[in-house]
Order: structure tokens, then sequence, then C-alpha cells
């Protein structure tokens, strides 16, 4: 399970208790934040409203994001997910390293965060990790090839789609995969529950 979750980047687990959703969290790592993904009416949270999302990281400190799922709406709400890593190696060695020198704004969570975080970056074993939503690209960086370049190849990628259904579990590598969703619709009742992780050495 592991295995596929480092070569793919994410994992799609059907049927999970909520026993085995806990053995695999404590298997992966720590978790730092905990959220409710469910529809609240009038909300202005873009992950409890009904819309769409496009591709985006969540905050650059989770290292994985792994979703437990009560309920599914029964329209919409699919999970999309494309890996950047393929996406970056598809861009010329001067806009690779053009991208490594914009900033994006911090999705400010934590009481450390800074203003701003590097769209591409190092962690500590020497692998790539990228921060990305299109909402916190700054004014400057928004007309710069290297992102423009960056943004087409993303649209033009087919994503990887899955609509979770109850008791089903998908783990993603927040510093490699970048996720969204299709606009919930039908019933609306879908209750995701969100965490975010740190790593634990695998
Ligand atoms: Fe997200």
């Amino acid at each position: 399970m592991i295995k596929e979750l480092l070569d793919n980047g994410f994992l799609h687990l059907t049927d999970q208790t909520e026993e085995q959703l806990s053995d695999l969290i404590n298997s992966l790592g720590e978790v730092i934040f905990t959220t409710d993904v469910v529809v609240k009416s009038e909300s202005k949270g873009m992950v409890t409203s009904t819309r769409g999302l496009d591709f985006h990281t969540d905050h650059h400190k989770a290292k994985y994001i792994i979703w437990y799922c009560y309920k599914q709406t029964d329209l919409g709400g699919d999970s999309i997910l494309i890996d950047v890593e393929k996406i970056y190696q598809q861009l010329s060695d001067d806009y690779k390293q053009q991208l490594k020198t914009i900033e994006l704004f911090e999705h400010k969570i934590f009481p450390d965060d800074k203003e701003s975080y590097p769209l591409v970056a190092t962690d500590e074993k020497g692998n790539r990790k990228f921060y990305y939503s299109f909402w916190l690209v700054k004014n400057e960086d928004k007309q710069n090839n290297a992102m423009l370049d960056f943004q087409r190849l993303i649209k033009q990628t087919k994503p990887i789609r899955i609509n979770l259904k109850e008791r089903d579990i998908l783990i993603v590598d927040n510093h490699r995969i970048f996720h969204g969703r299709t606009p919930i619709e039908g019933s609306k009742d879908r209750f995701l529950k969100r965490f975010w992780l740190t790593a634990k050495k695998l």
C-alpha cells in the first residue's frame, strides 16, 4: 500500500473502517489539522461551498492529505488529481528555473506562517515539493511566461477522476499531486473528513 502511494503519489482505498483509517494515519505521520468538508449554505469558504475547485495543493506543512468519506453527494463532487512532477518535467530548463524563483501568498493557518512560500522547493530528503493555488499567485507573476506555460500544461493534462464512496479513503502526496473537485450538485449531503499529516520517515 505504502509502495503504491510512493510510486503514484496517491492511493484510493475502498470500504475502510474508521479503525483502518486511524491505523493508516498512524503509519504515515502525524495529524496537524483536521477539517470537516461539508456543504454550508451561503458559505464564503471555498472548501465548504458547492463550487468546483481548480487544481491546487493544501498547506505546504501537510505532506499527506487524507480524506475519509462518510457520505457522497448523488451528483458531482468528484475528486480530480494530477501529478505535477510529470508536468514540471515537460517544461523547458529555463522555465523550470524561473518557477523556482516564484513565491505564492501563504495559506495562513499556523502561527508561524510567513507572507509567502515558494512554488517549487526541496524537502529534507532532496525531493522536489510544490505549493500552488491559482488564487494565491501574486499579481506580478500572473503574466510570467513560465507560470503561463505551467498553467497551460495543467489545463491540458487529463486528470485522474475519483468519486469517493462511503467508507472510501483517498491519500495524496500534497507536495507532488495537485487536487481539485467538480461542483457538488444533487443532494449535496457530502461529508468528508480531511486530515493534514506531516510525514514519518517511510
Ligand atoms: Fe484542497
